[in-house]
C-alpha cells in the first residue's frame, strides 16, 4: 500500500521534447475516438438494440464519458504524467493499485488497439470485394471465427507501430491528415444522407423501448474510448496544463456532435432493422443510390481508422515507458532513442503482442475485454480526484472540476452501473488477466519498484 512521493513524479518527462499543441491535442484526441465504433457499431446497435433510439444511447455514452473526462482533466492538469491512471493510483492509493492499473491499462489499450484492427480488415475487404477482388477468408479471420489468421490487421498494426519509432513529429502529420480525412467523410456521408431523410423511417422511434437505450448506452460506450488515451500524451505537451483539459473536452464534443447527426441521419435515411451490416454507412449510401459516395466513404474509413491505431499504440507505450521507469517493468523499456526521442522497445513490445492479439482472437472477445477494463479504471480515476483533494490540497489545480465532489461521486457510479451490466464471461477475461499481472507482480515488479 506504500504511496509514491508526488515530487518525485513531477520532473519525470521534463527531457522529452513538447512537441504536441492544443491543435494536435484536440485532433489526436478525436483521431482516437472516432473509430470503429461509429463506423461498425451505430448500424448494429440501432437493428438489434435501439432503433432510432441510438441517438439516446449515444447521448447517455456521451453524458458518462463527460463525467469521467472532467476527472481526467483535473488529474492531468494536477499531475502532467504520461502514466496517467497508473501514477494517479500509485499518488493515492499505493503500489498495489498502481500495478494493477497500469497492467489493466496496457490490456485495455492493446485489446482496443486489436478490436479497431480487427474493423479495418472488414472495411478493407468490403472495398476490396466492390472492385473485384476477394481476400481469401483464412487470412482475414482469426481462428475463433474459422480462419487462420487475421494478416491485414497483424500488418497494419506493424506498420504503425514502425512509423510511430520514427518520432512524434513524423507521425503527428501522418495523425492529423488521417483525421480530417475521417471527418471529411463523415460530414460528407451526412451532407449526402440528409437529402434522403424520411421522418417515416424515424416510426417507430423507441421499437425496444427504455431498457433497449440503456442495453444500446453500453455497447457504443466503445465509441467514446479514446480521450483517456489523451491524459498519456501530457509530457509530450506544450502548455500541458491549460491545453489538455480543452483538449479532451473538445475531442469528445466534436465526436459526440458527429455520432448524433450520424445516428440520425443514418437512421433517418435507412429503416432501422435492415441496418445490421458492419459496414452501415456505405450500405446506406448505396440503399439511398449513391454508390460513388459510398466507395469514397469506405476509403475514407480506411484511413480514418488508421489514427484510432496509431493514438492506441502511442499511448500504451507511454504507459508500459512509465512503468519501467518506476520499477515495475524492466528498465530497457523507458530508454528513449537517441534521434527520435521516443521509447523504442516499448513501442515494439506493445506492438508485437497487439499484432498477435489482433491476428488471432477475435472482435467480440476482444471489444468486451476492453470495456471491463476502461470501466475498472474509470472507477479508480473518479476516486483518485477525491483522495488527491484530501491527501494534497496544496497542489495547483489549473482545472477543477465543478460543483465540489457531485461529479466524481456520480462519475463513480455511473462506472459501476455500466461494470454490473457486463457479461460474467468479460469478467472472467479480466479476472485471467489480472491473475497474470499477479504472477508478474510477485516474480519481479515488487522487488524492483522505485521509490
Ligand atoms: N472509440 C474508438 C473506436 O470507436 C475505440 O474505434
Amino acid at each position: 500500500m506504500r504511496r509514491k512521493a508526488i515530487d518525485d513524479l513531477m520532473c519525470a518527462g521534463n527531457d522529452k521534447p513538447k512537441t504536441l499543441g492544443l491543435f494536435d491535442l484536440t485532433i489526436m484526441g478525436v483521431g482516437a475516438i472516432i473509430g470503429t465504433g461509429i463506423l461498425v457499431l451505430t448500424g448494429i446497435v440501432a437493428a438489434t438494440d435501439a432503433g432510432p433510439g441510438v441517438v439516446f444511447s449515444f447521448l447517455i455514452a456521451a453524458l458518462a464519458s463527460a463525467l469521467i473526462g472532467l476527472c481526467y482533466s483535473e488529474l492531468t492538469t494536477t499531475i502532467p504524467s504520461s502514466g496517467s491512471a497508473y501514477v494517479y493510483s500509485w499518488i493515492t492509493m499505493g503500489e498495489q493499485i498502481a500495478f494493477f492499473s497500469g497492467w489493466t491499462l496496457l490490456g485495455v489499450y492493446i485489446t482496443t488497439t486489436a478490436t479497431v484492427a480487427n474493423g479495418w480488415t472488414g472495411y478493407v475487404a468490403s472495398f476490396l470485394r466492390e472492385i473485384g477482388i476477394n481476400l481469401p477468408h483464412s487470412l482475414t479471420q482469426s481462428p475463433f471465427t474459422g480462419g487462420l489468421v487475421n494478416l491485414p490487421a497483424v500488418l497494419i498494426v506493424l506498420l504503425i507501430t514502425l512509423l510511430l519509432t520514427r518520432g512524434m513529429s513524423e507521425s503527428k502529420v501522418v495523425n492529423n491528415v488521417l483525421v480530417l480525412v475521417k471527418i471529411g467523410i463523415i460530414i460528407l456521408f451526412v451532407i449526402v444522407g440528409a437529402f434522403s431523410v424520411k421522418s417515416s423511417n424515424w416510426k417507430p422511434f423507441l421499437p425496444y423501448g427504455v431498457k433497449g437505450i440503456f442495453t444500446g448506452a453500453s455497447t457504443v460506450f466503445f465509441s467514446f474510448l479514446g480521450f483517456d488515451a489523451l491524459a498519456t500524451s501530457a509530457e509530450d505537451c506544450k502548455h500541458v496544463q491549460k491545453n489538455l483539459p480543452i483538449a479532451i473536452i473538445a475531442s469528445l464534443t466534436i465526436s459526440t456532435v458527429l455520432y448524433i447527426i450520424v445516428s440520425l441521419v443514418m437512421t433517418g435515411d435507412v429503416q432501422y432493422n435492415l441496418l445490421n451490416v458492419p459496414e452501415a454507412m456505405s450500405f446506406v449510401l448505396i440503399t439511398i443510390k449513391h454508390p460513388i459516395v459510398a466507395q469514397i466513404v469506405s476509403a475514407g474509413a480506411i484511413l480514418g481508422i488508421l489514427a484510432v491505431i496509431l493514438a492506441f499504440i502511442y499511448a500504451s507505450s507511454n504507459i508500459a515507458m512509465s512503468m519501467s521507469r518506476g520499477g515495475f517493468l524492466p528498465p530497457i523499456f523507458s530508454k528513449l532513442n537517441s534521434k527520435t526521442q521516443t521509447p523504442n522497445r516499448s513501442l515494439w513490445l506493445i506492438g508485437i503482442t497487439t499484432a498477435v492479439c489482433a491476428g488471432f482472437l477475435d472482435i467480440k472477445n476482444l471489444a468486451t475485454f476492453a470495456n471491463v477494463g476502461s470501466l475498472c479504471i474509470f472507477f479508480i480515476i473518479s476516486l483518485a480526484v477525491l483522495l488527491l483533494r484530501k491527501q494534497h490540497p496544496e497542489l495547483k489545480r489549473s482545472f477543477k472540476v465543478p460543483f465540489g465532489v457531485v461529479i466524481p461521486i456520480l462519475s463513480a457510479l455511473v462506472c459501476l452501473l455500466l461494470l454490473f451490466n457486463l457479461p460474467a464471461s468479460a469478467w472472467i477475461k479480466y479476472i485471467g488477466w489480472l491473475a497474470i499481472g499477479l504472477v508478474l507482480y510477485f516474480a519481479y515488479s515488487k522487488s524492483h519498484v522505485i521509490y
